[in-house]
């Protein structure tokens, strides 16, 4: 399977993405995630891309589309992937489309995490992240057994830098303005699943599996 998860910020994107990718064996990839590690790196990318996210607005195309680029140069493509914040723009959509086609790769779904705006802002000011393995909590939704701890492997929970009141806004605000002609570029192509994702994880996941099987099972068919 090939998928994009599309949606705001807070639509719960990477929380989904992680899951389907073990369960499914495919590649997660998250441009946002990526875009982080080089920050954290201090890469000549990192030190461009940082003013840009601190500040919730995006990422040029060109950094970020070199960056997706050289991520489809590894093998483990190959066997499927889920992309995760990428494409943003109709120009990302457009080199997307490039990248895959020089891979001989086409997109199977796009599916649109459909949530409404109160719920991201709780879902984003509450969020807490892992620094050793990037697993996402939330302080009440989906709280760490052990205050602060990751439940997976322990390591430390900390609150992102573009997860304050100011900087949440502007990211919707981006969004709205930049990506939701994004979804209609997928509508037209006959691609678009738009799912309800306002409510808790495990229902938001049962409804991306059913969908898959649906997929699967036509695919029989033919
Ligand atoms: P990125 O990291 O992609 O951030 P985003 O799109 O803003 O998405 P988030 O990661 O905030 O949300 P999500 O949908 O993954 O939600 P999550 O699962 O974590 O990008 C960050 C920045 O990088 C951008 O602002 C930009 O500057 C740059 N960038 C990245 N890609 C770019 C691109 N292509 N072009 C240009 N710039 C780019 O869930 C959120 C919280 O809610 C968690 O705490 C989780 O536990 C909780 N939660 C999730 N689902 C549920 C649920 N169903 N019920 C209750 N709680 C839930």
């Amino acid at each position: 399977m090939k998928i994009i998860l599309l949606g705001p910020p807070g639509a719960g994107k990477g929380t989904q993405a992680k899951v389907l990718a073990k369960q499914l064996g495919l590649a997660h990839i998250s441009t946002g995630d990526l875009l982080r590690q080089n920050v954290s790196d201090g890469t000549e990318l990192g030190k461009e891309a940082q003013g840009y996210m601190n500040k919730g607005a995006l990422v040029p195309d060109e950094l970020v589309t070199k960056m997706l680029k050289t991520r489809f140069d590894r093998p483990d493509v190959r066997n499927g992937f889920i992309l995760d914040g990428y494409p943003r723009t109709l120009k990302q959509a457009e080199s997307l489309d490039e990248i895959l086609k020089e891979k001989g790769f086409s997109i199977d779904k796009a599916i649109y995490l459909d949530t409404s705006d109160s719920v991201v802002i709780q879902r984003l000011s509450g969020r807490l992240v892992c620094r050793k393995c990037g697993a996402n909590f939330h302080i009440t939704n989906m709280p760490p057994k052990v205050s602060m701890a990751c439940d997976n492997c322990g390591g430390e929970l900390y609150q992102r830098s573009d997860d304050k009141e100011e900087t949440i806004k502007n990211r919707l605000e981006v969004y709205k303005k930049e990506s939701s002609p994004v979804i209609n570029y997928y509508a037209e192509k006959q691609k678009l699943e738009r799912l309800p994702a306002d409510g808790e994880a495990g229902a938001v996941l049962e409804t991306v599996m059913l969908l898959f099987k649906k997929h699967n099972d036509s695919l029989k068919v033919k």
